[in-house]
């Protein structure tokens, strides 16, 4: 079996495969809402929430383009921090829908700052809304959403949160922290395909909601909502995913989310460790490296491209390439859902061998 090691979608464990040859159901019958109520019950345990949390049919990026438009209306001035590919993109959905939105960013590998976002702030009492990446999955940085949430709301404003990569694995009390909207995808620690994006919301930002103008149809939290007191989605849910995740949710509670956590952070420093023992500098500023995705400079002569094929071809391991000015410029080891030390190892030794193969000049 290949050693899947990409930021998502990750290896799915076999109970949650065989969860999804199960027969399909009606999926407004009885039987499909205990599943939906069960899962959307775990869900806001693992999200740490007592808010309302909903399964949407669709990719991660489907979850940020409903956090917008369920909040916001066109005009609506927002403050979008971005340290990478992902944080880009929630700006640009926002700006996509009408929003007027003032970019924040950050040098890529590198956590954005509190006091800058505190500085924006002041010097624009009419923005609304701030977006932030938890975890930016295409440099390996996770932000300190601890110290920027007092920030966002010492001002008074909405907090939405893309924590695709980052909600499951890595610390995100979502109700402590604040977050009006925040979003996850299956296929991330989830350990599930591809296929459900699963969004919280607070009190606020339904207050926000009654008043958005923003077009919206399929991602409507109002249909959301209504349909979820009938047990139901408001259109088809990919009922085999839905399948998968109340396999993978038990399983994650057995765990326990702080096992859950210690193990993501004893993992990710195996991988970090093991990077430097390679001789390879890592890319993201060590103070705030993720715990779910390891991104890996490529220095001394290496050619990423020729190392991942080699990973891929020789060793059956698959890591991540760096994306759009990253390309070529970066590798990323991703590690969550399902993962232990033992993978991160598996991935040592097979480096060892490509790197020389590859290029890489080290002394060590
Ligand atoms: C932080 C982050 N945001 C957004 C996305 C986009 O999610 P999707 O590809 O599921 O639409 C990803 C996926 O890698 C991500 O890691």
């Amino acid at each position: 079996m290949e050693n899947l090691r990409i930021p998502g979608p990750t290896p799915c464990p076999d109970e949650a495969l065989q969860a999804m040859t199960k027969q399909m159901i009606n999926h407004r019958g009885p039987e499909f809402a205990k599943i939906l109520n069960d899962v959307t019950d775990k869900l806001k345990q693992l999200f740490q929430t007592k808010g309302d949390v909903f399964l949407l049919t669709g990719s991660g990026t489907g979850g940020l383009e409903a956090a917008i438009v369920n909040t916001l209306s066109p005009g609506d001035k927002v403050l979008s921090v971005s340290i990478g590919v992902f944080g880009e993109r929630f700006g640009a959905i926002a700006a996509e829908f009408g929003a007027e939105v003032t970019p924040l960013s950050f040098e890529w590998g590198k956590a954005a700052d509190a006091e800058a976002i505190r500085q924006a702030l002041r010097a624009e009492p009419k923005i609304k809304a701030v977006l932030v990446t938890h975890n930016e999955t295409s440099t390996g940085v996770t932000n300190d959403l601890a110290a920027i949430s007092p920030v966002v709301k010492e001002y008074d404003k909405l907090l939405l949160v893309d924590a695709i990569s980052s909600l499951g694995s890595i610390n995100l009390p979502v109700d402590d922290w604040h977050c009006d909207v925040t979003v996850t995808g299956s296929q991330k620690g989830w350990m599930v395909p591809p296929g459900l994006a699963m969004v919280s919301l607070s009190q606020e930002a339904w207050q926000a909601h009654s008043k958005a103008k923003m077009p919206r149809f399929y991602w409507d939290f109002t249909k959301a909502k209504s349909y979820l007191e009938k047990g139901q989605n408001p259109w088809t849910p990919a009922i085999s995913v839905v399948y998968a995740l109340s396999v993978t949710l038990e399983m994650m509670l057995k765990e326990g989310l702080t096992n859950i956590i210690a193990r993501h952070a004893r993992v990710a420093e195996a991988a970090r460790d093991g990077i430097k023992s390679l001789g390879l500098p890592l890319f993201a500023e060590e103070s705030h490296a993720s715990n779910t995705v390891t991104s890996v400079a490529a220095s001394d002569g290496l050619d990423t491209k020729k190392m991942l094929r080699i990973l891929r071809e020789e060793h059956q391991v698959v890591l991540g390439g760096g994306q759009q000015r990253l390309d070529g410029k970066i590798f990323r080891i991703g590690h969550l859902g399902w993962v232990t030390e033992d993978d991160i190892k598996a991935v040592m030794s097979a480096l060892k061998v490509a790197l020389p193969q590859s290029g890489f000049r080290s002394a060590s």
